[in-house]
């Protein structure tokens, strides 16, 4: 990799940012200096990176200027009010929110599904939903191979899917239940503890689907470059820490197997097959946890279609790992080694 880049982590205290931090460390991204941005709650705490401990600052609009690529991991309100200012002042932005992901100018990025996109960019690069991530990563060998022409999408989505506060929520939720106390929930919103309910994104009152599955059927069409496809999901959340799962339930459009499918995933990128069936031993959250595969198992013909054109399969995938750090991280790193790095002050025209 080449020159040593200025980093900006705006989100750096959060569930993503701090996990962003490590991947980057760990994976020898070339930074010459790091800044870490939080709200004014965070200012003055210290994280630390490369064995040195780095202050984190309030992330005010001067904190881009010399930043060569910033991370936005803050929420969509912080990223539609900081993004352009970052980019006005040179840096390429890696977004994690859902705040530019389906702007046409926008490149929306998998790195193991589209990486040329991202000689596109023209100041941001959005990061996809994780939810979408760990269904789709798995699904491109199979659609390059034999196109999917429907989906059905079902998650059961982990509290860190919601953030540092909610992770916090389920372990106090589940402590108070455990001693028979109250306990009010403050950051999801029905109790957690021993429960599971429909994601706490917005409804869509028209079409009754929540924010996030229409985020994985609108996202999958603009990554995979098939608006064919026709897709339906439901999203869950469910009492689990960390790492998000999924049943994926699709249909080709020529007959296929499960080996056919197994042996199409055996060396797909940032896919580890998990699948032994007498041990009745599948991918799990807790395995997928601190992992950069996505781990697919239960690989199996549908049996409610007799044409064979049809599998069903389990996935589990660590969100705040392929689903947003590890993610952000491989599309920096694309950016650097492909020596595709635009600078703002070179494209003029974001679309904002
Ligand atoms: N969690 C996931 O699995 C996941 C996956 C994909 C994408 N994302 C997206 O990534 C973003 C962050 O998610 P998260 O789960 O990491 O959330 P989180 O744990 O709640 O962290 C939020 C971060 O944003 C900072 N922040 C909040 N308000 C701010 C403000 N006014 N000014 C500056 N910084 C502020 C927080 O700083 P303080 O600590 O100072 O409050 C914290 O660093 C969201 O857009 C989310 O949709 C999350």
């Amino acid at each position: 990799m080449s020159a040593q880049q200025i980093v900006a982590i705006a989100g750096a205290t959060g569930a993503v940012g701090v996990e962003l931090l490590q991947c980057l460390e760990r994976r020898n991204f070339p930074v010459r200096e790091i800044r870490l941005l939080a709200s004014a709650r965070s200012k003055g705490k210290q994280l630390s990176f490369q064995g040195k401990p780095v202050v984190v600052e309030e992330l005010t609009e001067n904190k881009f200027e010399g930043v060569d690529i910033a991370f936005f991991s803050a929420g969509g309100k912080i990223s539609r009010e900081f993004v352009p200012r970052a980019v006005a002042c040179g840096a390429v932005v890696i977004d994690n929110s859902s705040a530019f992901r389906m702007d046409p100018e926008v490149p929306l990025v998998i790195p193991e599904i589209n990486p040329e996109a991202i000689g596109k960019h023209r100041g941001i690069i959005a990061n996809p939903n994780c939810s979408t991530i760990i269904a789709i990563t798995p699904l491109w060998p199979i659609h390059r191979s034999n196109r999917i022409r429907r989906l059905i999408v079902t998650t059961y989505q982990a509290a860190s899917g919601a953030g540092a506060a909610a992770m916090r929520e389920l372990l106090e939720s589940t402590h108070a239940y455990l001693h028979d106390k109250p306990h009010q929930p403050t950051v999801l919103p029905h109790p957690y503890a021993f429960n599971l309910f429909s994601h706490n994104s917005a409804m869509n009152a028209e079409n009754g689907y929540n924010e996030e599955e229409l985020k994985v059927i609108k996202e999958t069409w603009k990554i995979m470059g098939d608006p064919e496809m026709r897709i339906t999901a439901t999203c869950v959340r469910v009492p689990v820490l960390r790492a998000h799962s999924e049943s994926l339930l699709f249909e080709c459009e020529a007959p296929i197997t499960p080996d056919e499918v197994r042996s199409l995933l055996a060396n797909a990128p940032g896919i580890r097959i998990v699948d032994r069936t007498a041990e009745n031993y599948f991918p799990m959250p807790r395995d997928a946890s601190g992992r950069d595969e996505i781990l697919v198992g239960r690989i199996r013909k549908d049996l409610s279609d007799p044409s064979g054109r049809s599998i069903v399969m389990f996935v589990c995938g660590d969100q705040l790992l392929k689903g947003a750090a590890l993610n952000a991280v491989q599309i920096a790193e694309h950016l650097i080694s492909a020596g595709r790095k635009l600078s703002a002050t070179q494209t003029s025209a974001v679309p904002l």
